[in-house]
């Protein structure tokens, strides 16, 4: 079984904790299949609320509305990917840079469901460069503070988020304690969003494997 079909059977399991009301979607190409799994029951569903455009494009390709947060009030369930997970469903995120409006509707979700194959859990967060989102005039500044946390920071030339803004990934991290580091990252000034899950890590993490989707709760 090859990595995509992986991913899409970890989507189509989290259909199972879908109970209707408002859905938040993250973003990525597991989520991609989420959606399209989701079109199958969009009848009993009132929406989506999605974390980027290109997941609003792909929801309003199958007829499914998307609402805005602020008037979707608390969301009973977010379900979208990651870049890696450890045991305790703590994430790294932001591959697809889309990880401030991700955690925005993962903070006010009551359950996340992280979706993704089986490469991406990992003992110890940072072997997947961290991604962090700074305003642009600040980019110079936060790279020079994330060397000094012990990291290699490389501007995503060319990239510009939905928000306007820049991403640095930052390689060579072996993130022992990432709350900790969450909470250091976001202090610093200019930083947007830095993209480990840790004050809010996923509540349910499905794994595709090649013996079916296998479950790990928090
Ligand atoms: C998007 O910004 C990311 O957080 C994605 O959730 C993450 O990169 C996972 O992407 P895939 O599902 O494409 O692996």
């Amino acid at each position: 079984m090859n990595q995509d079909a992986m991913k899409k059977q970890a989507a189509e399991a989290a259909l199972a904790y879908v109970e209707g009301g408002v859905v938040g979607v993250g973003t990525g190409s597991t989520v991609n299949h989420f959606i399209d799994a989701l079109a199958t029951i969009k009848g009993r569903i009132e929406g989506a609320v999605s974390s980027s455009e290109a997941s609003t494009e792909r929801l309003k390709g199958h007829g499914i509305p998307v609402l805005d947060l602020n008037s979707a009030g608390e969301l009973s369930i977010y379900v979208d990917g990651a870049d890696e997970s450890n045991e305790r469903l703590q994430l790294i995120k932001g591959g697809g840079g889309a990880l401030t409006r991700e955690k925005i509707v993962a903070a006010a979700s009551r359950q996340f469901v992280c979706i993704a194959d089986e490469s991406k859990l990992v003992k110890v967060l940072g072997r997947f460069p961290l991604p962090v989102e700074v305003i642009p005039m600040a980019r110079s500044y936060v790279a020079r503070e994330l060397v000094r946390l012990g990291g290699t920071p490389i501007w995503r030339e060319g990239f510009v988020t939905d928000n306007g803004n820049l991403i640095l990934d930052v390689q060579h991290l072996e993130i022992a304690d990432p709350l900790q580091f969450e909470q250091r990252i976001n202090n610093l000034a200019g930083v947007v969003t830095v993209g480990i899950f840790a004050l809010r890590p996923a509540d349910v993490l499905i794994l595709g494997t090649p013996n079916g989707a296998k479950t790990i709760k928090a």
